[in-house]
């Protein structure tokens, strides 16, 4: 029923569909580019692997051009508005450092973000994450961010939910070796 009524709303308003896949392949490019700014590493989520119930692959290895990344599995998009609302790349292997102008804050209608078990290499916590106004899940666990946080969460009037736990990788390591 639902996709039945897309479909009739697609026919007779073809502007429709127009702005809903141009906002979504929009949306698509500044995933791709957030994604080139990483290598893969086993290491960088190393803890999933002691911890039940957390699947460690390097997520974003399935993530292929030309695909609608609204169908890739970690992403979740609200197809009504066209929106990008949830991405899941917990115990993804992602190793670098965070980009302050990541192309991931050009994702503004997000509400749940998870990069928990990566390691941004001690970046610090770009202050525009309070650009995620819709925001209201947010998971920065053992995700090796450094620095000051407080202030732009603030802004964040619907988070419910906020891990940021700091221990790094490397003591998590030595906590978990000796
Ligand atoms: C995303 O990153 C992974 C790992 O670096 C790579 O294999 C994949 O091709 C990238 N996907 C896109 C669409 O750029
Ligand atoms: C990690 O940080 C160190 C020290 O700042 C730097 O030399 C290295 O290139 C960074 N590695 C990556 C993959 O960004
Ligand atoms: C982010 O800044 C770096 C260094 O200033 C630049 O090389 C890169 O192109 C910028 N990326 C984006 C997405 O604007």
């Amino acid at each position: 029923m639902v996709s039945y009524l897309f479909l009739s709303l697609f026919l007779f308003f073809p502007h429709l569909y127009a702005s809903f896949s141009s906002s979504v392949s929009h949306s698509c490019s500044s995933l791709i580019q957030f994604n080139n700014s990483f290598s893969i590493a086993k290491d960088a989520s190393f803890l999933c692997n002691g911890i039940a119930g957390l699947k460690s692959y390097p997520k974003t290895n399935s993530w292929k051009k030309g695909k609608d990344c609204c169908l890739w599995d970690e992403v979740t998009c609200d197809h009504l508005n066209a929106h990008m609302i949830a991405l899941d790349l917990s115990c993804s292997w992602l190793y670098g450092n965070f980009p302050s102008n990541t192309t991931l804050f050009l994702l503004p209608h997000l509400q749940k973000l998870n990069l928990a078990h990566n390691d941004f290499n001690l970046s610090k916590i770009p202050s525009e994450f309070d650009q995620f106004t819709s925001l209201f899940y947010l998971n920065l666990f053992n995700t090796g961010f450094v620095g000051e946080v407080s202030s732009q969460v603030s802004h964040l009037s619907k988070l419910v939910s906020l891990d940021l736990s700091s221990l790094t990788n490397m003591l998590w390591r030595e906590l978990f070796t000796t």
